[in-house]
């Protein structure tokens, strides 16, 4: 990140937003999330001094490991996946204060280790030490994990006060209606709400949060973002890859799940909240919760708001590529959709009439993700559409990833001595203006949970409240079987059925 002593726009930023004395837990530290995203972004809230000053990182897991393996093993990740290079003296202080317990997820006494490994580590500190624990294993284990915490006293430590311990709740966060309100309920036998925070790392991304800013701190956009100006809504999550070597979790998941029952419909939701009364978490999210329970029943069946398909062999980056069913691990006759759109409308006085079109899938022509706000045409009046008059609906669209910005379609006259017109685009460029360093999203959110603040976070009553505008589409999906998959060839932008999709309200994707 550009250095704040010296970048003109991130002068006199606060570096200390007040964590007390912490211990963070990871259960699963063993896996890939850890290494590729949580001991970085550990490392990197080290390097800007906004740990506090008495952190202790604890990993958890069935494997036995010894402290100064678990050490070598962060190092390791550190070099491999850290936005800034590793650092010994930065490293060495975290790194004295980093140990290791190995347990079971489904063992009791492993928890009560733990817990007594969390009273040495206060008894060094010299206080009491909130406890945050990070759940970053297979969604299998979520239970035990939780009833453990539950059952050794370890969920409920300094409740009442502001070291209470704190739960972190990786994705997915259930895998339909009844799985979320299962879970949710798991978590309230142990937890009070205020404990919990259920992650979506897309609103740690810096764009997501910008949206909020832009819509709420510049007063030109809030009273045109409505049907009377607004046209339609397009967003888009894509990605380059196919399903790699995930193909074991993706058979059970698929793209509706994956992608947009969370990131895409986040998306939709700060896009279309009404102006929350403060930027506190419970303000935020009741907005985003009312506006979710406002998107009206996706139809199903004959004229539907949906359509899904699997990726087909194709090209991606000048290489050939196999299709789905040809990937290791995939069932022959699966059913498993990589690709999903969905027409959604909002059933309020501000979006009554506009189309929210989502889609997400995988072995598209690029890794972007967008949200792009399209304008209502002027009047055709003073510059006719045709010959010369090349108009071009206004269209803002926020760049979540990669290349995070803003752009905004004009029509400019071009020079010359006749008047013709051309769309042109004003961009803003985080990379430009601020430096291409920006924070990862977990840092953000690691930050943010030692912190208590919650605004970045899923509340439960927003997860259920999502499942249940997308479970009807898996139980009908499920039902049809491959019945109504189609097919899209790797390195294009989806299926003839999105195109349907989205002409029947006469619009056309953007090519992000
Ligand atoms: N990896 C990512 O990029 C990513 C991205 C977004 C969300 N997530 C979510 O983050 C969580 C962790 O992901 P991950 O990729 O780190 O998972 P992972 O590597 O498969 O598993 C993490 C650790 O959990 C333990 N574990 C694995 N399988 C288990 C099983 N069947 N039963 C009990 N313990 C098991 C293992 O530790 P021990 O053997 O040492 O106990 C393993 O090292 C998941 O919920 C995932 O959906 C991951």
């Amino acid at each position: 990140m550009a250095d704040p002593e010296k970048h003109p726009f991130l002068q006199g930023l606060s570096k200390h937003r007040g964590a007390p004395p912490t211990v963070v837990v990871i259960f699963g530290a063993s896996g890939d999330l850890t290494a590729r995203k949580l001991i970085p972004a550990i490392y990197n809230l080290s390097c800007d001094n906004l740990l506090p000053a008495d952190f202790h990182l604890v990993g958890y897991g069935r494997k036995a490991i010894a402290d100064e393996e678990f050490r070598t093993m962060a190092a390791s990740a550190i070099r491999d996946f850290s936005r800034r290079e590793l650092d010994a003296e930065v490293w060495g202080r975290v790194a004295a204060n980093t140990t290791y317990v190995a347990g079971g997820y489904d063992e009791k006494a492993g928890f009560d280790r733990l817990g007594a490994h969390i009273k040495d580590i206060e008894k060094g500190v010299g206080s009491e030490v909130q406890s945050l624990f990070y759940i970053s294993t297979p969604p299998s284990v979520f239970g035990p994990i939780i009833q453990n915490l539950g059952a050794s006293g370890l969920g409920g430590m300094y409740l009442g006060s502001p070291r209470h311990s704190k739960v972190i709740i990786e994705k997915p966060f259930g895998r339909d209606l009844d799985s979320a309100r299962a879970l949710n309920a798991e978590l309230r036998s142990v937890f009070e709400e205020g404990q919990v925070y259920r992650i979506d790392h897309y609103l740690g991304k810096e764009t997501v949060q910008d949206l909020l800013v832009q819509r709420f701190a510049n007063a030109i956009f809030e009273p045109i973002w409505n049907r009377n100006y607004i046209d339609s809504v397009q967003i888009t999550v894509a990605e380059d890859q196919g399903v790699g070597t995930r193909a074991g979790y993706y058979e059970q998941s698929g793209c509706l799940r994956d992608m947009i029952q969370n990131h895409t419909t986040q998306l939709l939701a700060l896009t279309a909240m009404e102006p929350p009364g403060s930027f506190e978490a419970e303000a935020l999210r009741d907005e985003k919760v009312k506006v979710l329970k406002a998107v009206e029943p996706i139809v199903l069946g004959a004229a539907a708001d949906t359509a899904r398909a699997q990726y087909a062999a194709g090209m991606t980056g000048g290489v050939s590529v196999p299709g789905y069913l040809q990937e290791k691990g995939i069932a022959p006759q699966s059913a498993t959709e990589t690709f999903a759109a969905i027409r959604l409308s909002i059933n309020n006085w501000r979006w009554h009439g506009v189309p929210f079109y989502l889609r997400s899938g995988k072995r598209m022509p690029r890794r972007v993700s967008e949200i792009a706000i399209q304008f209502k045409c002027p009047p055709g009046t003073i510059f006719p559409r045709k010959d010369g008059f090349n108009l071009a609906p206004n269209t803002l669209s926020f760049q979540i990833q990669p290349d995070e910005g803003l752009g905004l379609i004009l029509n400019a006259k071009v020079p010359g001595l006749e008047t013709r017109t051309q769309p042109v685009k004003m961009s803003f460029r985080y990379a430009t203006t601020f430096g291409s360093n920006t924070p990862e999203a977990y840092e953000r959110l690691v930050l943010d949970a030692m912190i208590g603040d919650g605004t970045l976070f899923i509340r439960g009553d927003e997860a259920e409240t999502s499942w249940k505008l997308y479970t009807p589409v898996l139980d009908y999906w499920r039902s049809m079987g491959r019945e109504g998959m189609e097919e899209y060839p790797a390195g294009s932008w989806g299926p003839p059925g999105a195109e349907r999709l989205i002409a029947a309200r006469g619009h056309a994707w953007r090519q992000p």
